[in-house]
């Protein structure tokens, strides 16, 4: 049975993760969500929330399991028996940093642990959480990177009304 892990802080999960998500759980029989929990980096949502939105995201999708971890991808891997990590790469910018952790986690883990890339979709190329986050912070329009459900709890957060911001963007 092949399985592996998407590991990442999800804060919120976007299209552009729901599409890495989609293509991997097609070539392996599980794919595991594992959603960061580690205190360095402070939140928008916090790990429950995370950990939710992404159930919600892919409950139509039966070979995904959602859960969080602390600490090293490799040791959570390594409890999991887990050997493949899959990350997204958007562009180049990606790059340097994506081959740095796949490295340091081929390394770190002894060669237990390897990485896979998907390249995301043109369509969610320019997608990030943290721009996700920053458009939403401001009432700005959301509605095309992240589900509906999310872009409410977004704009929940920054104070401001989905039904009216939804009205104002698409009438
Ligand atoms: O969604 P992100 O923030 O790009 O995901 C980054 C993530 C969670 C995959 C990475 O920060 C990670 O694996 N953190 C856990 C700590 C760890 O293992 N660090 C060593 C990797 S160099």
């Amino acid at each position: 049975m092949k399985r592996a892990i998407y590991p990442g802080s999800f804060d919120p999960m976007t299209y552009g993760h729901l599409d890495v998500i989609k293509r991997a759980s097609e070539m392996f029989d599980v794919l595991i969500v594992g959603v960061l929990n580690n205190n360095v980096k402070s939140p928008l949502f916090s790990v429950e929330e995370r950990v939710k939105i992404l159930e919600e995201a892919t409950r139509d999708i039966p070979n995904i399991q959602v859960s969080s971890f602390s600490g090293l991808t490799i040791d959570y891997a390594a409890e999991n028996n887990l050997h493949i990590a899959v990350r997204g790469l958007r562009a180049v910018t990606d790059f340097e940093y994506e081959l740095q952790m796949a490295q340091t986690n081929k390394e770190l883990s002894k060669g237990k642990l390897d990485s896979v890339f998907l390249a995301t979709s043109l369509e969610y190329a320019y997608l990030s959480s943290s721009s996700v986050k920053e458009i939403a912070s401001f009432g700005g329009d959301v509605f095309q990177t992240v589900p509906d459900f999310v872009a409410r709890l977004l704009y929940e957060k920054y104070g401001y009304d989905f039904d009216e911001l939804k009205k104002k963007y698409y009438g």
